[in-house]
């Protein structure tokens, strides 16, 4: 007998319908994503080279009898419940979908009261943007439920300062765009100052190999993380940068190798480690991309490889079980590169290996079980297209 699966999205429906007892208008879908290199230059303004992936959030949006918002977890099996007006932040789950409709709010955008029902399979906290997959899923329900017509690159941007302004993170733009403008078999090149981008196809099949997500089963999160601080440090940096050099300077992306070169002496430690991270790391997500264009596999293994170290010693956003974990994928014949993804600070890792080495990549994770008695997931990914809406009918 043959077996019929229920697509994520009929599962989130039939949810809904089983919570609130009716069928919802509409299930928005927005995925996690892995970024290939151009760690933390996104808030300096710099270059970044993301995937969406096939895992995502889903928010199904229905209306609701009443002045009363509701939110069903699936995952937290929790409910939130709120009514218009002035939300509170929580400090859980809750704020990712509260930040969006008080981010919404703030703007005029006028939200009918309604049911959400909200799931996914990004993995929670290990550094593939479930948080941000929440909001751009969220939004994008809102969006096309009331009608307001926002264009996507605003859902980008507002889902961002829900988490900016509501959530309390800093973080830049990176993991709301792809989740939106991601393209099934690219990589988006995107430069975050004027948020330009270009899907580059991946030609993973053609070229022999395969992105491997390693999931180093340690948790991270960013709001308790040093990534706030690590901000600063930038900040401080352009200040100090703009003075040696004699010029107005909005962030470190305006900083060439060979001007830190010529004034890194005017930085203390770690100051110094930092900038020397994001200027590096910029020039490397420019060659990278080059390189990927051109079908060079190896070379581009090599820069992540380079990434990883700097993130590991200047960005100092890396941990033991995540050197480890990249150390034994690299050891491994057939690895092009490895490197630490996200923001760091646990998490995962991300490898480009050659189809053939997988079974030698997996049997090297072994020793990562050994060492530190976690169990490491393997994730082979494709690369996805960016958020959706599948009405109802
Ligand atoms: C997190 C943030 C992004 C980016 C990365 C580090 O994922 O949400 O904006 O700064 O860290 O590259």
């Amino acid at each position: 007998m043959a077996t019929v699966t229920m697509t994520s999205q009929e599962k989130v429906r039939e949810a809904f319908k089983a919570r609130f007892g009716a069928a919802p208008h509409l299930v928005a879908r927005a995925p996690g994503r892995v970024n290939l290199i151009g760690e933390h230059t996104d808030y300096n303004g710099g270059f970044v080279f993301p995937m969406a992936i096939s895992r995502a959030a889903y928010v199904a949006i229905g209306p609701a009898e009443g002045s009363q918002t509701t939110v069903q977890s699936v995952q937290f099996r929790e409910t939130d419940a709120f009514p218009a007006g002035d939300l509170e932040r929580t400090g859980t789950w809750r704020d990712y979908v509260r930040g969006v409709v008080a981010i919404a709010a703030k703007l005029g955008l006028e939200a009918r009261p309604c049911n959400l029902l909200v799931d996914g399979d990004v993995p929670l906290g290990s550094g593939l943007s479930s948080s941000a997959a929440l909001e751009v899923a969220t939004f994008t329900a809102l969006n096309a439920y009331n009608g307001w017509g926002l264009p996507a690159l605003d859902i980008a941007k507002l889902s961002q300062r829900a988490e900016n302004d509501f959530v309390g993170v800093n973080c830049g733009i990176m993991d709301q765009l792809v989740s939106v403008f991601g393209e099934e078999d690219c990589a988006l090149f995107v430069d975050c100052r004027s948020l330009e981008f270009r899907p580059i196809p991946l030609h993973l099949a053609e070229n022999g190999v395969q992105v491997a997500i390693l999931d180093s089963e340690v948790p991270r999160t960013l709001a308790t993380g040093g990534y706030n601080q690590r901000r600063q440090e930038c900040e401080e940096g352009v200040a100090l940068l703009a003075q040696a050099l004699g010029r107005d300077l909005d962030a470190l992306r305006d900083v060439s190798e060979a001007e830190f070169a010529a004034h890194a002496q005017v930085l203390p430690m770690p100051i110094r480690a930092r900038v020397r991270h994001v200027v590096s790391e910029n020039a490397r997500v420019l060659r990278a991309a080059t390189f990927l264009a051109a079908g060079d596999v190896t070379a581009f293994g090599e820069l992540m490889d380079q990434s990883h170290d700097s993130l590991r010693d200047d960005y100092e956003v890396s941990c033991e079980e995540l050197d480890l974990l990249v150390s034994l994928a690299r050891n491994t014949q057939g690895v092009l590169g490895a490197r630490l993804t996200g923001a760091g600070f646990g998490g995962c890792a991300v490898a480009l290996v050659r189809s053939e080495a997988l079974p030698a990549l997996q049997a090297a994770l072994d020793g990562y079980m050994r060492q530190t008695g976690l169990t490491p997931a393997i994730w082979l990914c494709n690369a996805a297209s960016g958020a959706s809406v599948s009405p109802i009918s």
